[in-house]
């Protein structure tokens, strides 16, 4: 039996399509989701979308159409932008979805049988853009959401059901001591725990009067909103029949909603009587060419077409390669092309390119022999260093790792120059050797790719004659394919495995063609 492991991104809001921002958190989720299911757990990686919102109601009535016929066809909008991108997500939740209409009335009712709901009046200021009330120092200085600086803030006065969040206040306080990795990174962490220090406030979890979301089990007349609903979708993802995965491993969320994954979903947990989830991991917020992602600005990326046009490899490797998870960052497309063109199409594509041309003038299986210590250790301490960075998922860390890597080898072509002597029969033996550990340095950088790039790095192995990795990496066994050892045939050189992008000709990312 296969330890289960569980990893989730946000459900996104369904009013819109994801672009390139979501798709950077969904990235996130699915390069771990694949480490772990490669080192052999059985792996949940959820995704889907938040729909039982005040906007979703607007944009439907503004397309004329039904809020659920909207959400149908926005859903499966979502869904079609993961599939065309090749995201493995193994479910893909929906608020709609009659099972977790249940799951969110059942939680209900235990939270008011637990004394954690109470009826009240609010009166605040509400920014309909994060469906959140925010108190005078969450705003601007034009007393506008810093992330919504388009939109009215609304005066709401109205009687809701609250939840008892200050309830919390201590224990959350504990969670947080006793657990010092419960959010990542630390910074982050830090910020959350001074925010419950300065004391909670319970929270307003319903509506009155809209018919667009779960009704109360305990007062029909209202409906529960964003997040109390939102929250439930990861207990939801574990029913029927997938229980065994809750609570999750990792929640993925951006920085901005990290306050309702941090502190509201413990404390609602608790009051449930359910367990809580290991860790959260917080990404940054990216701009692109120093601007907020917007429609107004003009510089939506779509990821699909953006792909289409470069390349899936050349959106990742930037994405996670140049925003370590947690920090904000700006988007360029040069840099991208440059990180590409830099790391993958010169770096690690050279180095394979060199190994295949070599070992095709010795014209043999080049035979595993015993490596070098000096090599060895190298081979060792890089797998060590990458997997200790993959299991605190700091993946820009174990890409540094893999690059870092592929310098050394082609550092060790470059003292080694075995060019120099590829037709010399008297020095075939040191010609052998050398490509022999150089094998074995490829090899293991196929395996490290394997996380990140599957479909690049299983041509790695395919090229060197390591089909068999493929089937290790593959059976979820990545950490054994770390220590095996092999034979290499190559039978061609082939083409590019990472075709160089020329800067030059590309057109702006964020001008539509
Ligand atoms: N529906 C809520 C989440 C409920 S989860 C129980 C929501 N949806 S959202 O559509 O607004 O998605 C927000 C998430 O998208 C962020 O938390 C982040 O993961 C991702 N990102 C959106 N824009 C982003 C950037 N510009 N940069 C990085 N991540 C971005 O909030």
């Amino acid at each position: 039996m296969k330890p289960p492991f569980y990893i989730s991104t946000p459900i996104y809001y369904s009013n819109g399509v994801p672009h390139i921002g979501h798709t950077y958190t969904t990235l996130i989720a699915e390069t771990i989701a694949r480490y772990k299911r490669f080192s052999g757990y059985e792996t949940k990686f959820s995704t889907g979308v938040d729909e039982n919102s005040q906007k979703v109601v607007e944009k439907a009535e503004e397309q004329a159409m039904t809020p659920e016929a909207y959400a149908d066809m926005m859903a499966a909008k979502h869904r079609a932008v993961w599939d065309n991108l090749g995201i493995e997500y193994t479910d893909f939740v929906r608020t709609r979805d009659p099972r977790h209409f249940e799951v969110v009335r059942d939680m209900l009712q235990r939270s008011y049988d637990a004394g954690d709901i109470y009826l009240g009046t609010y009166e605040g200021k509400y920014c309909v853009g994060c469906e959140a009330y925010k108190r005078d120092e969450d705003l601007n200085e034009e007393g506008r959401c810093p992330d919504h600086p388009n939109r009215d803030i609304t005066i709401l006065s109205e009687t809701n059901y609250f939840f008892r969040l200050s309830k919390y206040q201590d224990r959350l306080l504990e969670l947080y001591e006793s657990q010092p990795d419960f959010v990542m990174p630390e910074y982050r962490f830090r910020e959350i725990i001074e925010f419950v220090r300065g004391g909670l406030e319970d929270f307003s979890i319903s509506r009155e009067g809209s018919t667009f979301g779960i009704p109360l089990p305990f007062d029909e007349s209202h409906v529960t909103y964003v997040w109390y609903d939102a929250l439930f979708n990861y207990y939801t993802a574990c029913t029927h029949g997938q229980e065994r995965f809750f609570p999750a491993d990792v929640h993925v969320v951006g920085k901005e909603i990290l306050r309702f994954h941090a502190v509201y979903w413990p404390a609602m947990l608790w009051s449930v009587g359910l367990p809580l989830p290991k860790n959260i991991l917080a990404n940054g917020f990216f701009t692109i060419d120093g601007q907020k992602i917007s429609k107004s600005v003009g510089n939506v990326i779509d990821p699909v077409e953006y792909v289409q046009r470069h390349s899936r490899e050349l959106m990742q490797l930037y994405l996670l390669y140049a925003f370590p998870v947690g920090a904000d960052g700006d988007f360029s497309h040069e840099h991208a092309v440059d990180a590409y063109n830099a790391h993958l199409a010169n770096n690690i594509g050279n180095l394979l390119n060199r190994f295949l041309v070599l070992s095709l003038k010795i014209g043999w299986n080049i035979p595993s022999i015993p490596l070098d210590d000096d090599f060895a250790n190298e081979i060792q301490n890089t797998t060590r260093t990458y997997r200790e960075a993959m299991d605190r998922y700091e993946l820009r860390k174990a890409l540094e790792i893999t690059i870092a890597f592929a310098d050394f080898l082609n550092k060790y072509l470059d003292t080694t120059r075995p060019w120099e002597y590829a037709s010399d029969e008297t020095r075939h033996a040191e010609l052998v050797r050398v490509l022999a550990h150089l094998g074995e340095g490829v090899r293991t950088l196929g395996v490290l790719l394997a996380s990140f790039f599957p479909k690049k790095a299983f041509e790695l192995l395919e090229r060197i004659g390591r089909k068999s990795d493929i089937a290790t990496i593959e059976s979820w066994k990545l950490q054994e394919s770390f220590q095996l050892r092999w034979e290499f045939f190559v039978a061609e050189k082939g083409v590019p495995l990472f075709a160089r992008v020329e800067p030059k000709s590309e057109e702006n990312s964020s001008t539509k063609p």
